[in-house]
């Protein structure tokens, strides 16, 4: 199965059930979102999760771009993409967590055709705020899957305010030999699809309210899923990834975290630029920056030499292809090559400051702020080439 026939499945099984879909094509939120990208499916729902009615009904479906940059530090891993797509499903006040189960229980094995015997779930088990969610738990005994029960991994999201509830996720075993162990117990059992009931607002005190209606909120990474039908373990396995596989290790010799972490980042750039964002000093325009300087210092650090204009033409295009976006590609590529040459500009100019009698010893506040202010140099970068 191909991505694009993981996402034709999954959309069509849940318009079957009555669900319509919805856009999620771009990474950025709605005007006045204060978050800076869409993290997540539910991300755009929030108004309608708290009780506006949503114009497509209380049934919806959709695939949505999606980045993280809390997970920035940790990129290169075989499972975390920086950009990702997510497949949700939504019940606004209509049906209840166990049908949602049945679902994606029947999706997985019937539509996808998993083995029902790799399947482990995990359920809420109850804090002393609420209570174990027995009818997850009822759900899936019937169904034969073995259950977990855990409390803060299976309460979404985790300590911020705003609607919340129990969840319910659904891995998948990934390893050699016959399943074994639990989902914390043992990382080759891998989350593919997680069901949140989504019932309860957190306040800024901590304490919890109901919300005006009972929903379900599931989100499914489609990478993740794609790679795993297709016998990867990695995500950068997948179909999606063909291509940066075919010409990166040609282009420039990386060991395979570092060749990930360039894929994930260098992609990840060329969505978010495809989306309108430019390089700049905060913001939006900073995570971009973030994700290129990182690219070239990684590169850098063993051949400086190596540049983005070798970059074949095909993995910019295929990338804005793939997700839909209207850019030229070469637009996307002028603005990587515009920051790899400021960014080589500044790293030339820090080395001729840094270079001063001033900044032999160790460097203090007033200094980082100097050559900040004066020079243009962010502490980051300072930091990294005195130990360069
Ligand atoms: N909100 C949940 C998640 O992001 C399910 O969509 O995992």
């Amino acid at each position: 199965m191909t991505t694009e026939d993981v996402v034709r499945t999954f959309v069509e099984y849940f318009e079957e059930r009555g669900h319509r879909r919805i856009t999620g094509s771009t990474l950025l939120p709605p005007p006045g979102d204060p978050v800076l990208f869409t993290t997540s499916g539910m991300h755009p729902l929030i108004p309608y999760l708290q009780g506006r009615p949503h114009p497509l009904g209380r049934r919806l479906v959709n695939v949505q771009r999606c980045l993280r940059t809390t997970d920035l530090e940790e990129v290169g891993d075989p499972t975390h993409l920086t950009v990702f797509e997510m497949l949700g499903t939504w019940s606004l006040g209509d049906y209840e967590g166990p049908q949602s189960l049945d679902w994606g229980y029947d999706l997985l094995t019937e539509g996808f055709g998993i083995d029902p015997r790799l399947l482990h779930a995990t359920v809420f088990g109850g804090d002393d705020q609420v209570g174990p969610d027995t009818a997850s738990l009822e759900s899936w005994q019937e169904r034969g899957v073995p259950v977990e029960l855990t409390v803060e991994d299976n309460w979404w999201p985790n300590g911020t305010t705003g609607p919340c509830g129990p969840d319910s996720e659904i891995f998948l075993w990934t390893g050699d030999t016959p399943p074994k162990s639990t989902p914390t117990g043992d990382d080759r059992w891998v989350e593919v699809w997680n069901h949140v009931m989504m019932r309860h607002r957190r306040l800024d005190d901590g304490s919890l309210v109901p919300l005006t209606q009972r929903n379900v909120d599931t989100g499914l990474g489609l990478e993740r899923l794609a790679s795993l039908l297709q016998g990867q373990t990695s995500v950068y396995g997948g179909d999606l990834f063909d291509p940066w596989r075919r010409h990166l290790p040609g282009l420039w010799q990386l060991d395979e975290p570092t060749l990930r972490l360039v894929c994930d980042q260098l992609r990840s750039a060329m969505v978010v630029i495809g989306d309108g964002v430019r390089p700049s000093n905060t913001g939006r325009g900073y995570v971009l920056r973030r994700l290129v300087r990182r690219v070239l210092t990684v590169l850098w650090r063993d051949d400086p030499s190596r540049q983005l204009v070798d970059l074949p033409d095909e993995l910019v295009r295929h990338t804005v292809d793939h997700f839909r976006q209207a850019v030229d590609p070469h637009e996307v590529r002028g603005v990587l090559l515009d920051e790899e040459r400021r960014f080589r500009g500044l790293i030339e100019r820090g080395r001729q400051v840094l270079a001063r009698p001033r900044f032999r010893g160790p460097i203090g506040e007033e200094d980082f702020h100097y050559l900040h202010d004066t020079h243009g140099l962010p502490r980051d970068l300072v930091v990294a080439l005195r130990q360069g």
